[in-house]
């Protein structure tokens, strides 16, 4: 595995590989959720490249950046025996200029759900994807739908800036219980990692109920009262069932539509995730 740092040692490797390049983006803390990723370009392309850069365009002023586990020798230990082609882990200073001045904006996509309350997050997540698919010109590029509208988002992008560049979505790796995997998920204690379980609970519970009405309003009130019963500590930031292409809301569940729910929370002020694509069964109709 080449151990790359600089935009020019990427550039020279790039140009030696020529096609058949896989591309896994990644903020490093690595877990079974990136290896995945990893183990299904390996599975695809001659060439699998990983990034590990934690992006500070993308975290607000309040949240966890500094604080952010970096955990680079083991993650490089981890790729190495995975047997990756090479590992692009470059300096702040490398990917950003004090005086850069293009921003990438997703004028609607960009302000939904995690948007709306992460300001600015997805427009950062935008440009530093543009940048790093602009150094690595890769012709895959995967992402878990851990994090769905990031997911969608990127598929926008590539498809509106005209990339060469397929983008393949790999499903949620999750913990036994159902929790989905996160580098976040190292912040909880033991108390507020069993109240974390409340997310993939709580859409597990919609999909649940989905037989007995099509109204989502419905789904998502006896949700929201599930959640609360159950899970007194955990604090709700949104529940929606969307659409899973515009990412708009759906009123109506029906066979035809593609819907998933999508939650976000605090549990111990840690901020999670989760998803569920639902399925609508010829009964509910
Ligand atoms: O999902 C992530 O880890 C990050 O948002 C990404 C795609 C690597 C961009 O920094």
């Amino acid at each position: 595995m080449e151990f790359l740092q600089t935009k020019a040692e990427l550039r020279a490797w790039r140009q030696k590989v020529k096609d058949g390049v896989g591309f896994v983006p990644t903020m490093g803390a690595l877990h079974e959720g990136h290896l995945s990723l990893v183990r299904r370009s390996l599975e695809e392309n001659a060439w699998t490249v990983v990034s590990i850069f934690v992006n500070p365009r993308q975290f607000g002023a309040n949240e966890d950046y500094h604080r952010y586990p970096r955990t680079l020798d083991r993650d490089r230990r981890l790729l190495e025996n995975l047997g990756i082609a090479a590992l692009f882990a470059p300096s702040e200073e490398e990917i950003y200029s004090p005086e850069d001045e293009v921003w990438i904006s997703l004028t609607r996509l960009s302000r939904l759900w995690c948007g709306s309350y992460r300001l600015g997050h997805f427009d950062g997540v935008a440009l530093v994807v543009t940048k790093l698919f602009n150094l690595v010109a890769p012709n895959r590029a995967y992402f878990g739908e851990k994090d769905f509208q990031q997911a969608r988002i990127i598929e926008k992008l590539v498809s509106e800036l005209f990339y060469p560049i397929e983008i393949v979505r790999v499903p949620t790796v999750r913990e036994p219980d159902g929790l989905a995997m996160s580098s976040r998920n190292t912040y909880l204690s033991p108390r507020g990692r069993a109240q974390a379980v409340a997310l993939y609970k709580t859409l597990q519970y919609i999909q649940a109920l989905v037989p007995k009405t099509r109204l989502t309003a419905d789904l998502l009130r006896e949700a929201r009262t599930y959640l609360i019963e159950r899970f007194p500590e955990v604090k709700l930031e949104y529940l929606a069932i969307v659409d899973e292409y515009s990412l708009e809301p759906i009123e109506h569940l029906s066979q035809t539509s593609q819907p998933r729910a999508l939650i976000a929370a605090y549990v111990e002020g840690v901020r999670l995730i989760d998803n569920l694509s639902l399925t609508v069964p010829p009964d509910a109709e």
